[in-house]
């Protein structure tokens, strides 16, 4: 009869009780621990909002302070800079409940020579059954978004107002699963940032949690504990922030995002599920890029209103004029439309229904932002 450990060696798996992994040090920290689960409408905003939440779910997505910030053109040049970096950003990855999905190539090729795209994974990657709020991410997502391009190039913020729907266990499966496919995750706190290039510190955070007692993920008013105050240093806040369904930031946002642009060089915002403007903020000799709200790059539900989001990229590197000096030079970006494929009974029957994802020059929420003039003017 054989050992057991022959047995595992015949395998070809090491016995595992040989290499038990050492329980991390963050584990100890106060904030690693599980919270109670509350699985009736949990809501992530203050009780006053609650129905005018609601409202929004039913009725759409609202334009109050319509015109409140100037959009970007698709194509400009903030500053005269040598690029060092290329980034591209998305809003939320939502969970594809049974829809399968794919990527256009005009997708792709919009991000094919970039460094890195960052976006939000909103859901958890699970297989525990989930409550009608909670957002879960089937395994298919692997494959999924590394057909976007080599995973080692893709940053996913796993800080949101959904990471608690599942708990603390199922939360770090979520990211570990992800990291052994080789993705680059950021979010839980003792993972806040992701430094690209010995230059670029990118930072998660988020405003809301729909799970009031969760303590793990990076939270909004933690956020400048993870920024570094170092020359040379480019640092980017990617926060989960604003209100679903809202068209254009509150004036509250507009002026906390002109504060953070004193110190972050650029804020990305996501969570409304609609995207918000792609502007520009004048700070010293230097233009620094703000997005309110990536909007959604995938999404499971046949709603035409969470079907639209931003792709942005940019130039990241030394100002001309002023070497010491890190800036954003050319911006490209593009609508992203979420479009449902209408394919053959049995096509669904065989295979599944199936979203696709693809740039598209306007979009019904903002029929006037194709036609912007070169200083973002409808
Ligand atoms: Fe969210």
């Amino acid at each position: 009869m054989k050992t057991e450990k022959a047995f595992y060696e015949a395998l070809k798996y090491r016995d595992p009780r040989e290499h038990i992994p050492l329980e991390p040090a963050w584990m100890k920290e106060t904030w690693a621990q599980d919270h109670k689960i509350h699985k009736f409408l949990p809501n992530p905003y203050p009780r006053k909002e609650f129905f005018w939440w609601i409202y929004k779910e039913i009725f759409g997505p609202t334009r109050q302070h319509q015109g409140i910030v100037d959009w970007l053109p698709h194509h400009i040049t903030l500053n005269k800079i040598k690029p060092e970096f290329r980034l591209a950003f998305v809003g939320d990855i939502m969970e594809m409940k049974k829809y399968r999905l794919l990527f256009d190539t005009s997708v792709t090729d919009f991000i094919a020579d970039v460094d890195l795209l960052v976006g939000n994974f909103e859901a958890t990657l699970t297989t525990m059954p989930k409550w009608v709020m909670d957002q879960r991410h089937n395994l298919e997502i692997i494959d999924q978004l590394k057909s976007l391009m080599n995973p080692k190039k893709i940053l996913l913020n796993v800080s949101n107002n959904h990471s608690g729907d599942f708990g603390l266990a199922n939360f770090n499966y979520s990211i570990d699963r992800m990291t052994w496919a080789g993705f680059n995750m950021f979010g839980r706190k003792d993972i806040p940032n992701y430094f690209l290039g010995g230059k670029i510190n990118i930072v998660s955070s988020t405003m809301w949690s729909d799970q009031k007692d969760c303590s793990y993920m990076t939270r909004f008013t933690d956020r400048d504990q993870y920024y570094i105050n170092e020359s040379g240093i480019f640092n980017i806040l990617y926060p989960h922030w604003g209100y679903e369904n809202e068209l254009w930031p509150r004036p509250w946002i507009v002026k906390l995002s002109h504060k953070l642009l004193d110190s972050w060089d650029i804020v990305f915002g996501h969570h409304p599920h609609v995207p918000q403007a792609v502007t520009a903020v004048q700070k010293g000799a230097v233009k620094k890029l703000l997005v309110y709200s990536g909007g959604n790059f995938t999404s499971g539900l046949n709603e035409n209103k969470h079907n639209w989001g931003i792709i942005l990229k940019c130039e990241i590197g030394p100002l001309k004029e002023n070497p010491s000096k890190i800036a954003v030079g050319n911006v490209n970006w593009q609508f992203i439309q979420v479009e449902k494929q209408n394919l053959s009974r049995k096509i669904i029957k065989d295979e599944g229904p199936l979203m696709l994802v693809k740039t598209v020059p306007v979009t019904p929420l903002f029929q006037d932002v194709g036609s912007l003039d070169l200083n973002g003017h409808m």
